[in-house]
């Protein structure tokens, strides 16, 4: 089968958080099975562009309102990432050096979208499956369907991924002719509550739904930003399936970013040389227990509440925890955060910014990691930490539900809570605290949960079921 994903992210070309670790993994794992797995997305300008050598694979010109622009798709020589990487050029428009975040997102995801498409068109054959990740690739299911100029290409079966429905790229209707020209009988399969909704188009017009985790498909029913009765609806083509992680950039013992490598046998010991060096560079003590956060500093992942969450544990403990925090975002959450660096010196420190290096230290040598999420569609943080033997201290919901079993429970590793409360995240790290001082239960929890297989092997022949129930 022949498999083409169009995302916005891939790791390690370009990653704001999970979809481009899960489209930088899942064509991999596609291709061990035997298929051909191709992944396009726009070319940004990263560090990844300019260590690679690269060849045209396609050229050609196309319409995004009344501009006429000139696109061009790169591929990637050597296969580096296991599965063919090819890059869409649009000059003045994706070359630029962050993912998202300018005034023109709209305008862009779109163009990129019609590029690919119109890159297809010159194909001698069709792919078997289109499968769009988020709203970025959201009007592409549309534009197979009911746009005029790729009649050519509505055989193909079209996949849609939610990774988030929170973002859904919405669009005024006075932007409505930057879509190529289409059935207008079809301008329904576009618009939710009289705007253009590329993420509710693409559950509309999609020949199949996924959502990252099987909770997740469950919680959109009631909570999905505005789509909830549409994911009622369209219920009968939904399936989740929960995320894997790349089993080979995610392993203790092979992982370069880490000064101490590890395996199962040895966790306890190589935790704690991990955990030496990591509170050695951030001037915590470790001796006590380390607490990491590492995500997007946003209200759906409760970073508003990170801060004060953090100091009453400090006060109940009496300051025998330690907290390294990581991430970046809503300006004032990062702010909260930098104030109370001074109360707590030695048991407090965050660093503000995107570092994939620290992140797998932080992994590798805390003993807790934190996510209180208001909403997680599945989180990959948790798999992550699990693997290098680290408690997640988790809130019940989506992939977090899915994928965390509370230490109180049989066969359980993590810590579980139900609401994204000061009060919740409190009471769980005076659990975590508690379980800490037994270290028989750490070390038997730690290497349950580094068994747990999360890795993309299952999910992978998940999605091949999917396809297969559509050709
Ligand atoms: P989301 O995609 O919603 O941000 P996920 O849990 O699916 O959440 O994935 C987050 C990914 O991004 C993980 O690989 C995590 O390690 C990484 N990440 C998030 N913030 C940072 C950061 N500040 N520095 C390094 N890695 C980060
Ligand atoms: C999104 C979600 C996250 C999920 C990731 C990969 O960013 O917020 O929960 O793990 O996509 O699917």
């Amino acid at each position: 089968m022949e498999i083409i994903h169009i995302s916005a992210e891939c790791y390690p070309v370009a990653k704001a958080g999970g979809l481009g670790d899960v489209v930088g993994a899942l064509p991999k794992y596609q291709q061990k099975l035997g298929h051909i797995a191709k992944v396009v997305m726009p070319m940004y300008r990263t560090k990844f562009l300019e260590q690679n050598e690269w060849e045209v694979d396609g050229t050609g010109s196309a319409y995004l309102g009344d501009w006429n622009f000139q696109y061009t798709i790169i591929r990637e020589k050597t296969n580096k990432l296991g599965f063919n990487l090819y890059l869409v050029d649009i000059h003045g428009l994706l070359d630029r050096e962050k993912i998202y975040g300018y005034d023109d997102d709209p305008q862009r995801f779109i163009a990129f979208q019609i590029a690919v498409l119109d890159w297809l068109k010159q194909w001698h054959h069709l792919p078997d499956i289109i499968h769009c990740h988020d709203y970025h690739a959201g009007f592409v299911p549309f534009m197979l369907k009911y746009c005029i100029g790729y009649r050519s290409l509505s055989n193909i079966r079209s996949v849609i991924t939610i990774h988030n429905a929170q973002y859904q790229g919405w669009l005024g209707w006075d932007k409505s002719h930057f879509i190529p020209e289409w059935d207008p009988w079809k301008s329904g399969m576009l618009d939710w509550n009289d705007t253009i909704n590329p993420l509710a188009s693409a559950i509309k017009c999609a020949d199949k739904i996924t959502t990252v985790s099987w909770s997740y498909l469950e919680e959109l029913r009631y909570s999905a930003n505005g789509l909830e009765n549409l994911f009622e609806y369209e219920k009968g083509k939904s399936v989740g399936i929960l995320n894997g992680i790349d089993a080979d950039v995610w392993d203790p013992a092979t992982d370069s970013y880490i000064t101490n490598r590890f395996s199962v046998a040895g966790v306890t010991r190589g935790k704690a040389a991990n955990k030496k060096v990591l509170c050695k560079e951030y001037g915590l003590d470790s001796k006590l227990p380390l607490v990491v956060f590492i995500g997007r500093l946003v209200g759906e992942k409760a970073a508003d509440i990170l801060a004060d969450s953090i100091l009453a544990a400090l006060y109940a403990l009496q300051g025998n925890m330690c907290f390294l925090v990581l991430g970046s975002g809503d300006p004032h959450v990062e702010w909260q955060l930098t104030t109370i660096t001074d109360r707590f010196a030695d048991r407090y420190n965050v660093v503000i910014g995107y570092n994939e290096q620290l992140s797998h230290q932080m992994y590798a040598g805390a003993d807790f990691l934190l996510m209180p999420s208001r909403v997680e569609p599945c989180g990959l943080n948790q798999m992550y930490a699990m693997r290098y033997g680290t408690v997640p201290v988790v809130r019940s919901t989506g992939g977090l539900r899915d994928t965390v079993i509370d230490m109180g429970d049989e066969g359980g590793y993590g810590i579980r809570f139900n609401h994204a409360s000061v009060d919740d995240v409190r009471y769980s790290l005076e659990r975590a605290a508690e379980v800490y001082a037994d270290k028989k239960k750490m070390s038997a929890m730690r290497k349950t949960m580094m068994q747990v297989d999360n890795s993309w092997d299952r999910s992978a022949q998940q999605y091949m079921e999917v396809y297969e129930s559509l050709l």
